[in-house]
């Protein structure tokens, strides 16, 4: 798809990746709703960066999904692409994991996404694209964070199905696999501390990749 001018929902742009990620796209199109949990935050990006609204989103809330979607298709006049930033990550042995943790990080990680591309999909334009940040432990589940590992992992493989579904539209089903990167996240977990990681990865050189995916249409984005 060509990011020129082209009408975006970028959700969890109040993350560090996903404000970046729109800091890039702005060079390309203004034509972007954004999405935060918090309504300031948000706006704030929306006025920063010039964009066109800014609505609070909490994924957990399926209706307030549904609704902002709309929101955001009726400002835009249709989506060429939606971009889900949004995520969470807890950790500690999977024997230990606690219940509530582990559904909420469902929530946010797979289903609140699920229900937010099924809201959207009505909207997209054939050609268009869905793209997800899902990461590498989707397909690399890591001792020490088997929850986060497994939301990540059955999006992943919705993803997969979806894309499978959308292929007389047209529309490209991106899954963003990518690795560590020192956004704080990890100090942001729901839960524990995580084990010893890699060197972070260079967030403009993943996102790069990411907007070249989304031009491109590929099934995954995959960086160093
Ligand atoms: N950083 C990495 O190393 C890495 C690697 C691969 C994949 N990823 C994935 O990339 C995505 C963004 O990560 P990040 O590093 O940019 O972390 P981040 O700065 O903590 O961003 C997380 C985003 O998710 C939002 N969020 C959390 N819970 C939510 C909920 N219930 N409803 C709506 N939004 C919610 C946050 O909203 P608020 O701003 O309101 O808190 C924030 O916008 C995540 O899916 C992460 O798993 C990250």
């Amino acid at each position: 798809m060509d990011l020129d001018g082209a009408r975006i929902l970028v959700v969890g742009a109040t993350g560090v990746l996903g404000r970046r990620l729109c800091e890039r796209l702005a060079a390309r199109t203004r034509e972007i709703v954004v999405t935060g949990r918090s309504a300031a935050a948000a706006e704030d990006v929306r006025r920063e960066l010039g964009l066109r609204a800014a609505h609070a989103l909490d994924l957990v809330d399926h209706d307030a999904v549904a609704e902002v979607v709309r929101r955001a298709a009726e400002e835009l006049g249709g989506l060429d692409a939606v971009v889900i930033a949004t995520g969470a990550a807890a950790f500690g042995p999977a024997a230990e994991e606690d219940g509530a943790v582990v559904e909420e990080l469902f929530e946010v990680n797979a289903l609140g996404p699920m229900a937010l591309v099924r809201a959207a999909l009505p909207h997209l334009s054939d050609g268009g694209a869905v793209a997800v940040l899902t990461g590498v432990v989707a397909e690399l589940p890591l001792a020490g964070m088997a929850a986060y590992a497994a939301s990540k992992a059955a999006m992943a493989s919705w993803l997969g199905s979806l894309r499978r579904e959308l292929r007389r539209r047209r529309i490209a089903v991106v899954d963003a696999r990518l690795p560590h990167m020192d956004t704080g996240l990890v100090d942001r977990a729901l839960a524990g501390l995580p084990p010893r990681l890699p060197p972070g990865h260079d967030v403009d050189d993943a996102l790069a990749a990411l907007e070249r995916g989304l031009e491109r249409g590929v099934h995954e984005v995959r960086v160093g």
